[in-house]
């Protein structure tokens, strides 16, 4: 067989057909060269990539198949990059939260340890100064167990760990419900109210327990950082597309980059004030509220305008509410 094959090469006939084959593997190579040094190109991206050089892209230079697989490969490396800085944004994220905790809890446990030590020595002038001990220390404890409270709660919130369980409540009702409790406390401290709603129910789906803490949270705000004398205006109006509760006070002027930074996790713009009422404060508070709207598939803002503060709520209206949109949705950390 092989013998016949090679006469025939060999043959006059042959001769012809032997430069037909040397031609054909000629132009094979030099056709495929370009494609099999391509394949090699994509084999190095890859191995580049695999190797953890994710900013590694390989080059496109054509619209076919081959084409298709080096976008893959590039697509593959974006997604791999992103989520590599997800990962790392979370641990950034992780290590402030237990630097900002730390701090937290060591302030008010540093100022206990010091009261019990002056007590365990006997260091007080008499009972007056050393009710006043008992009393700071109950507060530091008071403080603490807020902080502990409102971390757990926050934590809770962002895991996605929290189960809320909405019902059909109206808001108008329920509004009203809290501001009788807080109106004396209000009053208390030269604070006027202003109800700026239609006294109509306006019907809502919520959490009612996580609800009514994130408007004590606006309110208990509004009565720390309002001017005093002063006024505080809430608002609730059904509109085209959303429910919009706004709570309204004057306060401390702050800087745009204040403005913006508001919602984040133990931000506080005024660490300087340390009267009773603002030293409380953990810095948690709004964040744990926007978590919670969110929650319900609303959100929470700021307009602020010169030392005017309106922090609002659009929630979605009854008809557009759907358990879905915050089911499984995990808020930002
Ligand atoms: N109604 C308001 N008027 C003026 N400033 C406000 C108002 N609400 C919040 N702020 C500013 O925003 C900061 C963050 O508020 P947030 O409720 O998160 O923390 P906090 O009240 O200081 O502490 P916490 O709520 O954890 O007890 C406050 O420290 C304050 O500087
Ligand atoms: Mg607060």
């Amino acid at each position: 067989m092989i013998d016949n094959t090679l006469k025939i090469l060999t043959g006059s006939k042959g001769t012809g057909l032997l430069y037909l084959v040397i031609v054909f593997v000629f132009f094979f190579f030099l056709l495929t060269r370009p494609i099999v040094r391509y394949l090699k190109t994509l084999s190095d991206g890859l191995m580049s990539i695999a190797s953890g050089n994710l900013d590694c892209r390989v080059p496109i230079t054509s619209q076919d198949e081959l084409g298709v697989i080096a976008q893959n490969i590039n697509y593959m490396a974006e997604q791999l990059q992103l989520m590599m800085q997800r990962e790392r944004q979370i641990e950034i994220s992780k290590m402030e939260l237990i630097t900002n905790v730390s701090h937290d809890l060591r302030t008010p446990l540093t100022s206990m340890i010091g009261y019990l030590n002056l007590m365990k020595n006997d260091d007080y002038q008499n009972l007056e100064e050393h009710k006043r001990y008992v009393n700071n220390t109950f507060n530091k404890t008071q403080q603490l167990k807020k902080l502990i409270d409102d971390l757990f709660e926050y934590t809770r919130l962002t895991s996605g760990a929290a189960q809320l369980s909405f019902r059909r409540v109206d808001l108008s009702g329920l509004l009203e419900q809290i501001m009788m409790e807080f109106e004396p406390i209000a009053h208390e401290h030269a604070l006027k109210i202003e109800k700026l709603w239609e006294f109509k129910q306006v019907y809502g789906m919520v959490d009612v327990e996580k609800f009514v803490r994130t408007i004590d949270n606006l309110l208990m705000n509004a009565l720390k950082f309002s001017f005093k004398p002063g006024e505080i205006v809430i608002m609730l109006a059904e509109e085209k597309d959303h429910i919009y509760i706004a709570v309204e006070n004057q306060g401390e002027p702050i800087s745009r980059e204040q403005e913006l930074r508001l919602f984040e996790r133990f931000y506080k713009a005024e660490p300087s004030r340390n009267d009773y009422f603002n030293s409380q404060g953990s810095g948690l508070g709004l964040s744990i509220a926007q978590n919670i709207i969110e929650l319900h598939g609303g959100q929470m803002g700021l307009e602020y305008r010169e030392g005017w503060f309106k922090f609002f709520i659009k929630l979605p209206r009854l008809g557009n509410f759907q358990v879905g949109e915050w089911r499984g949705k995990t808020a930002q950390g």
